[in-house]
């Protein structure tokens, strides 16, 4: 049993520890995989959306989601304004509309077939899950706000494997870092890592490379 369990009052800053840098942060939750999502909406008629993967269940009854957007994005704004979003998750094969939706310079809705749900909201093709929901609340939570949605209605879509994000890659085979603790090189942000044409282009992108977007880790970037 550690001292703490044991009941003993926490030091605030035991032996000199300090939190965490948006670095180290962002590299440790790497560890933590998660899927991916595209979190769209209407802004005066036009479709809007952006890459999102710090998103979970909240609560059955009411049933409840949540979703962190970045206070700097431009589209989380405009989403909130209109009060209506939809959760697109993402299946193994949708590199597309990440890439799309997940940087400044992505082509978000560019030939792109989608269509508009009876919720007034866009929803992409072939994902695994469409949650329609409603802005309920929103917490301010340091850089990002914490956005709860009270859903309206959920439409699975095709059963096919989902995309996953962990330790600054999609899908969990490739090479894991070479030793735990050993200095990781610098991330360049998913779109930089992927090489695939959508290095984030934004002056200010909350996911470059040591900035404060701790959704976006990787130790072995
Ligand atoms: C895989 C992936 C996951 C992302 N997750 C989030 C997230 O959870 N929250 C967030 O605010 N941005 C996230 N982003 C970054 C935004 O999608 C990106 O900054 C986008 O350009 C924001 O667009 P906007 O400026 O139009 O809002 C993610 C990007 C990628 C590629």
């Amino acid at each position: 049993m550690t001292a703490e369990i044991a009941g003993s009052a926490p030091t605030a800053d035991p032996a000199g520890m300090t939190p965490p840098t948006p670095l180290e942060l962002r590299r440790a939750m790497g560890a933590f995989a998660s899927g991916v999502t595209v979190i769209t909406g209407m802004d005066g008629g036009e479709p809007v959306g952006f890459a999102c993967q710090a998103f979970a269940s909240v609560s059955l009854e009411p049933p409840l989601i949540l979703f962190c957007a970045d206070r700097g994005g431009r589209t989380w704004p405009k989403i909130r304004r209109s009060g209506r979003f939809t959760v697109n998750v993402l299946g193994e094969d949708q590199g597309d509309l990440r890439d799309r939706f997940g940087s400044g310079g992505g082509r978000r809705y560019e030939d792109l077939e989608w269509d508009l749900s009876r919720w007034g909201t866009p929803a992409l093709p072939g994902v695994l899950l469409h949650v329609h929901a409603e802005v309920d609340t929103v917490h301010t939570a340091g850089d990002h706000d914490m956005v709860i949605g009270r859903v309206l209605e959920v439409r699975p879509g095709s059963a096919r494997r989902p995309m996953i994000f962990f330790r600054g890659r999609f899908g969990v085979d490739s090479e894991p870092p070479a030793a735990l603790g050993e200095a990781p090189p610098l991330s360049l942000g998913p779109g930089r890592l992927l090489n695939r044409g959508t290095p984030s282009t934004r002056e200010g992108d909350s996911h470059r490379p040591g900035v404060n977007f701790p959704h976006l880790c990787g130790e072995g970037e």
